[in-house]
């Protein structure tokens, strides 16, 4: 299967990116023909600096390989660099319902977050989001739960465009895992986790050992003592549960037997460690690639060699279909 998906250079990735994303775009590159992309343009629909962006791009490049992509084995791109992506969206935009896009969640979210820069950039964010995924014909889109809705429109677009132009599209199905798919944030556990928010509410990939062991001591709890996965009445908890779950590969009812009798202060202690030890290979490779930046600019120019000639074949086609000279 072809599969595509987005990360935004934002911030650095943290453990949500990783466990709801990241870590399945690494299993999908053994037996998928993968392009995976750094998202500068949708970057740019929040308050940001220009003068910080290229470093950005090029961190995540690094926090991608450090996480376990191989760039022989898939595409790694940066989005500008690729301008159907951009001639794409506003074809789409043409058939795309304005009220769809205002009934976004996340539009919605981040107008309300970010009221000073209510840009139409951020409105036609997901419209960005379809184009991408489209240009390259892709069947999944590995992601977290919180860009079902942009995937389900890109489904929507792609089915608009075949009954008014002829099949140039297959409709792409989001992959979100069963579990991992929202981990919530560390102060407030009925928020997902967000690059943007404070930095005590996430666990970044490449944290140092004190600063998870701060944080996690430090992650909103619940009511009452006893460690048990309940996401109603204890979301703190079980938060923490399900990150463990995710990283040691043992059940949430497998740790409420191990951590039974034992106070919160303990748990969060072992979680901690669990931490640090997973991402202590992270960590290396991050500081062995963030080394080497002529690897890295080499990765995205070969990766955007390879995606410009999808993208222009797509786009010969959909131009044709639209009457386009
Ligand atoms: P971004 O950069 O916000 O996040 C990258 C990926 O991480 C997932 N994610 C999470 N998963 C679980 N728990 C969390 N707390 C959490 N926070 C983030 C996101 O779902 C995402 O998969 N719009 C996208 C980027 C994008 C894209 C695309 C994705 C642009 N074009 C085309 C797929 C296909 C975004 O902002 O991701």
């Amino acid at each position: 299967m072809k599969i595509f998906s987005g990360v935004q250079p934002t911030n650095q990735l943290h453990i949500g990116n990783y466990l709801g994303a990241i870590k399945q775009w690494v299993a999908l590159q053994e037996n998928n023909e993968c392009i995976y992309c750094i998202v500068d343009l949708h970057a740019l629909t929040i308050p940001y600096d220009p003068k910080q962006l290229p470093a950005k791009i090029r961190e995540t490049v690094v926090a991608l390989i450090a996480a376990g992509l191989d760039p022989e084995k898939c595409i790694i791109f940066a989005q500008s660099q690729i301008k159907e992506h951009a001639e794409l969206a506003w074809l789409l935009n043409t058939i795309c319902p304005l009220g769809e896009l205002e009934r976004m969640t996340q539009y919605k979210d981040k107008s309300k977050k970010f009221k000073d820069n209510i840009n139409v950039g951020l409105l036609d964010y997901p419209v960005l989001m379809a184009g991408d995924i489209l240009l390259y014909k892709a069947g999944g889109v590995p992601v977290g739960k919180d860009q079902e809705q942009h995937v389900e429109l890109t489904r929507t677009l792609a089915r608009k465009f075949n009954q008014k132009f002829g099949k140039v599209f297959d409709e792409p199905k989001s992959l979100i895992l069963q579990e991992g798919a929202k981990i919530m944030s560390l102060m407030d556990p009925k928020k997902k986790m967000s690059k943007s928010d404070d930095a005590k509410s996430c666990i970044f990939l490449f944290d140092a050992p004190e600063a998870i062991t701060k944080k996690i001591m430090a992650a909103a709890t619940d009511s009452g003592k006893d460690i048990k996965y309940n996401l109603t009445k204890k979301p703190g908890i079980s938060n923490l549960l399900m990150i463990y779950s995710l990283l040691t590969g043992k059940t949430t009812q497998e740790l409420e037997k191990e951590f039974a009798g034992k106070n919160y202060g303990e748990f969060k202690k072992s979680l901690a460690e669990v931490l640090v030890n997973y991402l202590e290979p992270f960590r290396k490779k991050q500081t062995e690639f963030a080394a080497r930046d002529v690897y890295v600019q080499e990765i995205l120019k070969q990766g955007a060699t390879k995606a410009q000639k999808i993208a222009e074949t797509t786009m010969r086609e959909v131009k044709q279909k639209m009457g386009l000279i």
